[in-house]
C-alpha cells in the first residue's frame, strides 16, 4: 500500500495511510497557500511538532468538528485538553508508539515552542513515522544539529526540512543536514509563507541534485507525492 503525502503549504501535511487522514501541524487559517479550509478538511489524527502558531494553527477547531485524535508533546497535549479537546495521545521525545497507523517516535529539535497564549509548550520536536514499510522524517522547525545523522541511520525514504532561514535552517544548513539524513527524497517545506522566509526552493533543489543522492521533490501547495 502507498503513502500519499500532500503539502497545504509552509509545514503543513495530510498523509493518507490506509483508510486514515493524518494531519501535521495544520496552520491552514493565516496561510495563503492553504489549498484546503480549517472547516473542510478530513482528519482522524493531528500530529503536532510544537506549540506555535504557525503549527498548531486550526488543531483545537478541527479536532473538535472531526473528534480527531491529537498527537503531541506531552505539554502540548495538556494545553490541547484546556481548550476543550479530550482526545489526546501525549508522547516525548525519543518515545514512539504503535498507532493505527503507523509507529511514530518524536525527535528533537533546536527550537521554541511556546503556545499562541503564552503557555508553556514544553520541548519541540521532529516526527519519524514508519509506516508500510516506509521512513518518513518530518523536521518540523529546527536548526541544524549534528545528531541527524542519527535519525538517518534508520534509513529515511522520505524527509521534509525547513529551508526559509531566519526562524529554522535556511538553504545552506538544510543542504548539510540532508549530506547528514542522507534520505531517498527530500521535500523542502517552511519557506515563502511570510516575507522573512522568502527563498527560492528550486535553486536548492538544484544543489540537493547536484551535490547529494537524494531525490528533491518541490511540491506546489495542494500537490501530493506518493510513496
Ligand atoms: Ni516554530
Ligand atoms: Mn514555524
Amino acid at each position: 500500500m502507498t503513502i500519499k503525502l500532500t503539502w497545504y503549504g509552509h509545514a503543513a501535511f495530510a498523509l493518507t495511510i490506509g483508510g486514515a487522514h493524518i494531519l501535521v501541524d495544520p496552520f491552514l487559517t493565516g496561510n495563503d497557500f492553504a489549498p484546503v479550509s480549517a472547516d473542510e478538511v478530513k482528519a482522524n489524527y493531528i500530529l503536532i511538532t510544537h506549540g506555535h502558531g504557525d503549527h498548531v494553527g486550526d488543531a483545537v477547531a478541527i479536532a473538535k468538528r472531526t473528534g480527531a485524535q491529537c498527537i503531541s508533546n506531552f505539554e502540548i497535549c495538556n494545553w490541547l485538553q484546556a481548550q476543550g479537546v479530550s482526545n489526546v495521545h501525549p508522547q516525548h521525545i525519543g518515545g514512539g508508539f504503535n498507532h493505527p497507523f503507523g509507529y511514530l517516535k518524536l525527535t528533537i529539535a533546536h527550537h521554541g515552542s511556546g503556545l499562541p497564549d503564552g503557555s508553556y509548550g514544553g520541548n519541540p520536536c521532529g516526527l519519524l513515522l514508519t509506516a508500510e514499510g516506509k521512513k518518513i522524517y518530518l523536521a518540523a522547525d529546527t536548526g541544524l544539529f549534528g545528531s541527524m545523522r542519527l535519525i538517518g541511520e534508520e534509513g529515511i525514504d522520505l524527509a521534509a526540512l525547513p529551508i526559509g532561514d531566519n526562524f529554522t535552517m535556511g538553504p545552506d544548513d538544510a543542504l548539510r543536514a540532508v549530506k547528514l539524513i542522507e534520505p531517498a527524497a527530500v521535500i523542502p517545506i517552511h519557506y515563502n509563507t511570510f516575507e522573512v522566509i522568502e527563498q527560492d526552493p528550486h535553486a536548492w533543489a538544484k544543489r540537493v541534485q547536484a551535490e547529494t543522492s537524494a531525490k528533491p521533490i518541490v511540491l506546489e501547495p495542494g500537490e501530493s507525492y506518493e510513496l
